[in-house]
């Protein structure tokens, strides 16, 4: 585990190290918020300089988290975008391009490059049992926050990402590792929409969504290497306004509730999971090295240098759980792999993207 008083000395290295770009999606509530929180406190009067774009659909709770940011970070810039329902691809694309624009805006002002160096991603739902409930372009909801809006935003943002020289880090807060041993057969290659109800389901679209976002995420650090490193990343069970949302069954909310003096043991205090969150842009998870560099050794600073999800250090692609570490694949990724999954998921996604932009309907 990696200790919590690392985390904060590599914390305030990184913001006295680098100015930074940060971008938060559905950060007005929980983790989100915590990260935002984290780092405006981590800059505070010492960092660099800090550019902090949060994106969420609440204004007011929105505006309510920058104005106290800038009271603990007066030097740092807190701009709120506005998005809205971020299932719809078309509300992605919407509010990618707002990003794009307003940082364009904001640097040639200061006579920087646009960038964004850190891009966090939180926007989801807790489906317990709700079932598959499909939005206008054809993908399930539940599915489309956590899996397909997330990948479409990095797609969108990566003409700002590229240009970071940190480099760019992007962080998706879910869950891999849900694809555990006994359950290597959890995915159907032919319906990774799960469309078939005896498919769908809590458990089985948190193995779907992970498979496919490791392979999405492999499949971006090869294709940019020296530029962009992807996490994603399980921030352990942290008490959140998801856990009290009145569409989860009423005995899940009384358990929360009544277990509520236990959970402090069991659960990541609000706090430290920011501040976790923001050691994801450490140097402990760099971009897949160039072909020409020399192999990075895993001891190779302090803090290490993880190991991806396709087994090379530094790797550019990585699985972590909030202690830092990794969450190993396991072995029936090796069977997936050889069977071509990797290339299916990520075909399967950008087709999905093709048909969408094109105002098709999705039905694969
Ligand atoms: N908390 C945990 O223990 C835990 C554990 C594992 C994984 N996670 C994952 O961590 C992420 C954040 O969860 P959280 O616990 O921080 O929950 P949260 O406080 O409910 O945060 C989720 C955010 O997503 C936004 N959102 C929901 N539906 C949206 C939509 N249709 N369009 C745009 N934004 C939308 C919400 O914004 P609005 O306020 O506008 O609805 C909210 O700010 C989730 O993906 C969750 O699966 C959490």
């Amino acid at each position: 585990m990696i200790s919590l008083d690392l985390v904060r000395a590599t914390n305030t290295r990184l913001v006295k190290a680098h100015p930074l770009v940060a971008v938060f999606v559905g950060a007005a509530s929980g983790i989100g918020e915590f990260s935002v929180r984290a780092l405006a406190a981590a800059h505070g009067t010492h960092g660099k300089g800090l550019r902090l774009y949060l994106v969420a659909r609440n204004e007011a709770a929105a505006k309510k988290i920058l104005v106290e940011c800038l009271e603990v970070c007066p030097s740092g810039q807190f701009i709120f975008v506005k998005a809205d329902d971020l299932s719809l691809l078309k509300n992605v694309d919407d509010v990618s391009a707002k990003i794009i624009s307003l940082e364009e805006q904001e640097a040639k002002a200061k006579g920087e490059t646009a960038r964004i160096d850190f891009l966090v991603m939180c926007q989801g739902i807790v489906n317990f049992g709700y079932g598959r409930q499909e939005t206008t372009e054809g993908l399930d909801i539940t599915t489309s926050l956590l899996y397909y809006s997330r990948m479409r935003l990095i797609l969108q943002l990566l003409p700002l990402l590229l240009t970071s020289s940190l480099p760019a880090r992007v962080v998706s807060v879910f869950g891999p590792g849900t694809e555990k041993k006994g359950r290597e057969n959890k995915i159907w290659p032919d319906d990774l929409s799960l469309r078939d109800p005896s498919h769908y389901g809590f458990i089985n679209m948190g193995d779907q969504i992970a498979y496919m976002k490791t392979f999405f995420f492999e499949y971006v650090a090869k294709k940019y290497p020296g530029k962009i490193s992807l996490i994603h990343y399980f921030p352990g069970l942290v008490i959140t306004d998801a856990f009290h949302n009145k569409k989860n069954p009423r005995w899940f909310r009384w358990s929360v509730t009544l277990l509520r003096p236990v959970l402090g043991f069991v659960t990541v205090a609000r706090e430290e999971t920011g501040e976790r969150v923001l050691f994801l842009a450490s140097e402990r998870f760099p971009a897949r090295a160039l072909k020409d560099e020399s192999k990075l050794e895993e001891k190779g600073n302090h803090i290490g240098i993880a190991m991806s999800s396709d087994d090379v250090v530094g790797g550019g692609a990585y699985r972590v759980i909030w202690t830092g570490e990794r969450i190993p694949t396991v072995p029936a990724y090796e069977k997936h792999r050889k069977d071509g999954l990797p290339e299916i998921c990520v075909n399967h996604t950008l087709k999905a993207f093709e048909e969408i932009e094109a105002g098709r309907v999705f039905k694969d």
